[in-house]
């Protein structure tokens, strides 16, 4: 479903490690994983819960740090060493998270949130009425009308609003990647088809690189161009989407897919399978 064209390596890891605790109680909650991702590319990063995907997620974001191994930026290795170059880095890079409430501080109105953004891009010192066209826009492009949420706290706001608004934020934004930690675990079906397509939509229209990350290996063989499978922290498949699903190697990826068939069984389209 994917594939526009991708462009050169924008963002990679090599050796990336984290462990949390000491001794005896010690966890590699990311062990030695190297990845890439491309301009435009979609990722999808599939595993369990527990398998280190949120871990991995703060760490490419800057949000945690690595115990052992690096994180390069267009080629560099990655300089997030002081707040302003932390603030440099966001610029690039921004998430979307499982649990939007976690994302907003409790006490910032919806129009604080945008206007944030605003500021974030340099544009605080617009005229106000270009300030509200652009948080207008925004609003508009994921269907929410921003007369309805001005003056309301994000506690105020639907499950389904608030994920809208994070998207609002990053068409905002316009972060060359994002990362999106099961952004649409919280949602219904039917909202979940239509947050992705607006993910997708962003994609096309500023070539973001997006990493998705997801328990669902269907929907990441859907949408993906590369799906990286982890296990306890390891990556243990790595490759296109056609690759690691449809042809994966390892019994952990093979295991996965007994519970979602329907991915690798071919349509079968004879007559006799209709015939009934
Ligand atoms: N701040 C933390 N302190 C201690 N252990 C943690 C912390 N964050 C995550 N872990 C542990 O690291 C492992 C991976 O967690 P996580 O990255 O959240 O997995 P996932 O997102 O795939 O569900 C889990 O065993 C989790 O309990
Ligand atoms: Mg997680």
């Amino acid at each position: 479903m994917s594939k526009k064209h991708i462009g050169e390596s924008f963002i990679s890891g090599k050796g990336i490690t984290r462990e949390f605790g000491y001794g005896d109680n010690k966890i590699l909650a990311v062990n030695n994983v190297d990845f890439d991702f491309h301009r435009g590319e979609i990722i999808s990063v599939v595993g369990e819960s527990g398998s280190g995907k949120t871990t991995l997620a703060k760490m490419i974001l800057g949000l945690l740090g690595v115990s052992r191994g690096e994180i390069f930026f267009k080629g560099k290795p990655r300089d997030i060493s002081t707040q302003a170059k932390r603030r440099e880095y966001w610029q690039h890079i921004q998430a979307i998270f499982q649990d939007p409430f976690s994302t907003y501080n409790i006490f910032n109105k919806v129009d604080d949130v945008l206007l944030d953004c605003l500021r974030l891009k340099g544009g605080g010192n617009l005229p106000s009425n270009e300030k509200f066209e652009r948080m207008r826009y925004a609003c508009q492009f994921v269907n929410l009308k921003f007369e309805e949420l001005t003056n309301k706290y994000p506690f105020e706001l639907s499950g389904g609003q608030m994920q809208r608004l994070m998207i609002a934020r990053i068409f905002m934004l316009q972060p060359e990647v994002l990362i999106a930690d099961e952004p649409t675990s919280m949602i219904d079906a039917c909202s979940r088809a239509t947050i992705l397509d607006m993910l997708l939509k962003l994609r096309d229209e500023i070539d973001m690189t997006i990493v998705f990350i997801t328990h669902d290996i269907g929907l990441a063989y859907y949408i993906s161009d590369s799906v990286y499978i982890m296990e306890h922290g390891v990556v243990v498949e790595r490759g296109t989407a056609d690759e690691a699903i449809l042809h994966p190697k390892s019994d952990y990826t093979k295991r996965l897919l007994g519970d979602v068939p329907k991915i690798y069984e071919p349509w079968d389209f004879t007559e006799a399978a209709h015939a009934s």
